[in-house]
């Protein structure tokens, strides 16, 4: 693949396909902002990319967003409806019906957003494995993945993805060509942040994760890029409700438990735990004792492969 001509060929297609206008769920990743990318130089401010702020995103993740695409020019549609989803997860402690309620309220917020704007199409950063994975019947269903499958129905919108038959590789090449920045992030689950918090996911244990999540993620992040280990494929944070007693100065703290993980993959489908030197461990540790006060009283590390464990606790 050229990149150079997939992107003006690619262009002219949109150009000519899209003669009304078209929304597109932006995520922030590189999929579904290339897309953005290539349909707003075909059609301008005719396209509307809409981020949905689900409550359960990692540290700036929202804000990062924003600074995406004010970079590339292409104005945003942002809502917040993270008291929507905190409500619809109210009581909600069974692993699906979590996923589930996630994935129907992101398509009533985005279908609501989508609504007020008219669009007769709906893109979408659809990529080649994305579709050759889910094409097996057989396979149980260890795992619902949210994504935005159910919109097209909702929204009797015609969906374009332009991007389908590339490879994330490619996906990148083109990423750079069109001077989009392409950190090699690491997979990050549509639910966010509330398949890693074990029982009800409240704004409260929510804000307790997300700040766990980033102080491992900074920790194994700065461990790897000074060589203390090879960067593992995908490390974060799980809280779980369970509590245990400490101190915290001198006094009684009984706080929650949270859970590193950090695993090497090549496809997620299945994985090693990752040795992590003891150093790190201990600064991840000691971190999260003295930045997260009593919220927090215990933390452990999982050394669970997959199988039989998966990578996400829920
Ligand atoms: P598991 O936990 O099943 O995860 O071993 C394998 C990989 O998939 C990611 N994951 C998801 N990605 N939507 C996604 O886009 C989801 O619902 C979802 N659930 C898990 C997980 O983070 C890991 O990289």
């Amino acid at each position: 693949m050229d990149p150079e001509r997939f992107v003006s060929e690619t262009v002219e297609a949109l150009r000519k396909k899209l003669d009304a206008p078209a929304i597109l769920g932006a995520s922030g990743g590189v999929d579904s902002t290339v897309v953005a990318a290539l349909a707003h130089s075909a059609i301008g401010d005719r396209l509307t990319p809409i981020f949905v702020d689900t409550g359960y995103m990692r540290k700036g993740e929202g804000d990062a967003v924003r600074r995406l695409y004010e970079e590339l020019g292409i104005e945003l549609v942002f809502v917040d409806a993270s008291e929507r989803f905190y409500a619809a997860l109210e009581g909600v402690i069974e692993p699906e019906r979590k996923r589930r309620a996630i994935g129907h309220t992101f398509i009533d917020v985005f279908a609501e957003a989508a609504m007020r704007i008219d669009a007769t199409y709906l893109l979408q950063g659809t990529i080649a494995p994305d579709w050759i994975e889910s094409g097996g019947g057989i396979r149980d269903t260890i795992k619902s993945h949210h994504n935005v499958g159910g919109l097209p129905e909702v929204l009797h919108m015609t969906l374009v993805e332009p991007i389908r038959d590339l490879y994330k590789d490619e996906v990148r090449e083109v990423a750079r060509h069109l001077g989009i920045p392409v950190a090699k992030k690491q997979p990050y689950p549509g639910p966010g942040l509330a398949i890693r918090i074990l029982g009800e996911a409240t704004r409260d244990r929510t804000r307790i994760v997300r700040e766990a999540c980033y102080i491992v993620e900074t920790e194994i992040a700065a461990a790897a890029g000074s060589g203390a280990l090879e960067e593992p494929w995908q490390y974060f944070a799980v809280l779980l409700p369970i509590r245990s007693v400490g101190v915290h100065g001198d006094l009684r703290a009984y706080g929650y438990t949270i859970v590193v993980r950090a695993v090497y993959s090549l496809d997620g489908m299945t994985a090693n735990y990752a040795q992590i030197p003891h150093q790190v461990l201990d600064r991840i540790s000691r971190r999260i004792a003295n930045e997260m006060g009593e919220d927090v009283t215990r933390v452990v590390y999982d050394i669970t492969n997959k199988p039989p464990g998966t990578i996400e606790w829920e």
